[in-house]
């Protein structure tokens, strides 16, 4: 597979186009970004975590039914995938509380939330990501009523396997931000990346942040968290 032009460069991921017009290359890079691009460092071996983890979550959730844009691992820190129409808009659910929750809504972070709730955000760095609901997503053209509710069967799904996976390892799975996209045949594909940058992990125990949070608020140790994520799901780095 042989990579040719940039096709977007997202800030902590670059696209490549390939030969192929249905597949593109996903580069992990070593960026970290928050607060919408004003903190930004680059942290040593991230890519290769990030693109790593991703692979096993994406693996995991094929084998469970999700469709998802992976094709194969090509290097440390690059994967082939399939070429998809993403649609702009962010799904996140929420077991316990925290971040923007928490801030917007008054509840202490952690309190446990039965059913979990489902956000959609916009995904517009100039407009700082708003929070949106179905209505504006059709009424905009961003996504289509039935777009969204397979957006919302889907990311429930990924929710139930991953919580269980977590679960077994110790982990508690807070929160976490997908994006879909559509194939050339116009199926509803799971796109972007699954790492410990778009999620919430919580040690079951002592309550450690063992995700991109321990950027966010200064924590340290940031990379060596996402290995101790990653070794306590049995993957080899
Ligand atoms: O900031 P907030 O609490 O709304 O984030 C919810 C979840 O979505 C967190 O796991 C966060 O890492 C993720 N997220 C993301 N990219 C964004 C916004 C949120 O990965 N642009």
């Amino acid at each position: 597979m042989e990579k040719r032009t940039e096709l977007y460069r997202g800030k902590a991921k670059t696209v490549y186009t390939t030969d192929d017009p249905e597949r593109l290359i996903l580069l992990f890079r070593n960026d970290t970004s928050a607060f919408d691009g004003e903190k930004v460092e680059q942290l040593d071996r991230k890519g290769m975590v990030n693109n790593r983890f991703n692979n096993f979550i994406m693996t995991t959730l094929e084998e469970a039914g999700v469709p998802t844009q992976l094709d194969q691992v090509l290097s440390d820190t690059e994967t082939l995938v399939k070429r998809l129409t993403m649609i702009p808009v962010e799904c996140v659910v929420r077991n316990f509380a925290a971040g923007s929750l928490s801030r917007r809504l008054g509840v202490k972070e952690g309190q446990a939330l039965e059913p979990p709730t489902f956000e959609l955000f916009l995904k517009n760095d100039a407009l700082h990501d708003p929070m949106i609901n179905e209505s504006h997503a059709e009424t905009f053209g961003w996504a289509t009523a039935a777009q969204l509710a397979k957006m919302k069967e889907l990311t429930m799904k990924v929710n139930s396997v991953l919580r269980r996976l977590f679960d077994d390892a110790d982990m508690m799975l807070v929160d976490f931000k997908l994006e879909f996209g559509t194939d050339a045949e116009g199926n509803l594909v799971l796109g972007d990346e699954f790492s410990p940058d778009g999620c919430r992990l919580w040690d079951k125990e002592t309550g450690k942040k063992l995700d991109k949070d321990r950027f966010r608020q200064g924590l340290g140790g940031v990379v060596e968290a996402y290995e101790e994520v990653a070794s306590r799901l049995g993957l080899k780095l």
